[in-house]
């Protein structure tokens, strides 16, 4: 049994931040996201009675204790569904390096789930195999679909009703957005590190009481194919995160100089009649929202900014789908 599948990444522009149940990940907040095309990855999984355990290849680089048990706890979710019992041979490589830092867990995951369900000949329910994405990693839940995509809170104790929905499909609206990939500093505090050490923060407080407002605008200039209504709420969403994980003790910092010369030049920009609206995820990346006219222009203008080692522009992707 073997089947392989290939996924986007997405980027938030209304952040999923804070878990309400670690085991689960279960989210605080809804979130809304973009897919991404060209920040993919493909994964195959393959049954073998023969193993003792999992493997995982990523990136032609067999991989242990960690990476290979959070694989292995989606497989074994997979495998009581199925009722089967045999390990697998896991194999998966991204079209950029792991390490650059792009939301590579949110395409991996959702892969995984969509490859390892049909290795495994469930055949499950696209809110199931976002549900599946999600005990991998949270904002793989969003990268099984594609265009704008929403991650629904939930209220249930057990996730049943915390997966996400299609709000846009990718060829609906023509926006697109340019990855401005930052030197690398010192590692960055793990997303789910800096998540628990922002909830006791004292600026999480804001952030969950305006999360909602920001879904809602989101929501609303999605429908109305408002660029500004987006990127604005987008822009102050990213800061709030950002805020309340500043706000934490020890203060969980993922913004570089380079990343704040970013942030800060991105309106200037606008007044020059340049339209792209920043993002910050957990790390020093930035990604900026933009409408198709204005992608390559803001390429030229991010990839001449000191600090900047790379940039890649994304138009919206499809989402996770088996290719065999
Ligand atoms: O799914 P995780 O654990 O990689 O967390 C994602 C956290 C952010 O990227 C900062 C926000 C988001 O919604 O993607």
């Amino acid at each position: 049994m073997k089947a392989t599948a290939r996924a986007n990444a997405n980027i938030a522009l209304v952040k999923y931040w804070g878990k309400r149940n670690e085991r689960l990940r279960l989210p605080q907040n809804g979130s809304i996201s973009l897919t991404l095309e060209g920040l993919g990855c493909e994964t195959t999984v393959e049954t073998d009675a023969a193993l003792a355990g999992d493997r995982l290849v990523l990136d032609g680089i067999g991989r242990m204790g960690r990476e290979v048990q959070r694989v292995s706890a989606v497989l074994d979710l997979i495998r009581a569904r199925a009722g089967a019992s045999e390990r697998a041979r896991v194999q998966s490589t991204s079209a950029v390096p792991v390490a650059a830092g792009l939301a590579s867990s949110a395409a991996g995951f959702a892969a995984l789930a969509v490859a390892g369900a049909a290795a495994y000949g469930l055949e499950l329910s696209p809110e199931e195999v976002s549900i599946l994405a999600r005990r991998g990693s949270g904002s793989a839940c969003r990268s099984t679909f594609g265009g704008f995509v929403e991650w629904r809170r939930g209220v249930a104790a057990d996730g049943s009703d915390s997966f996400a929905v299609e709000i846009l499909p990718s060829d609906a609206w023509k926006v697109g957005m340019v990855i401005a990939i930052v030197d690398a500093g010192p590692k960055a505090v793990g997303s789910s590190d800096g998540m628990e050490r922002s909830t006791e923060a004292p600026a999480y407080r804001h952030w969950l009481a305006t999360v909602e407002a920001d879904l809602l605008a989101v929501r609303r200039g999605i429908a109305a194919r408002d660029l500004a209504l987006v990127g604005r709420t987008a822009e102050a969403n990213a800061t709030k995160m950002h805020m309340a994980a500043a706000s934490a003790s020890p203060p969980v910092v993922y913004w570089s100089e380079t990343t704040a010369a970013i942030v800060a030049a991105i309106p200037r920009w606008r007044e020059e009649g340049l339209e792209g609206y920043f993002t910050v995820d957990a790390g020093p990346n930035v990604a900026v929202l933009a409408g198709e006219a204005d992608l390559e222009r803001l390429r030229a203008r991010l990839a001449g900014v000191p600090g900047v080692a790379r940039t890649l522009v994304c138009r919206a992707g499809a989402g996770a789908a088996l290719i065999s």
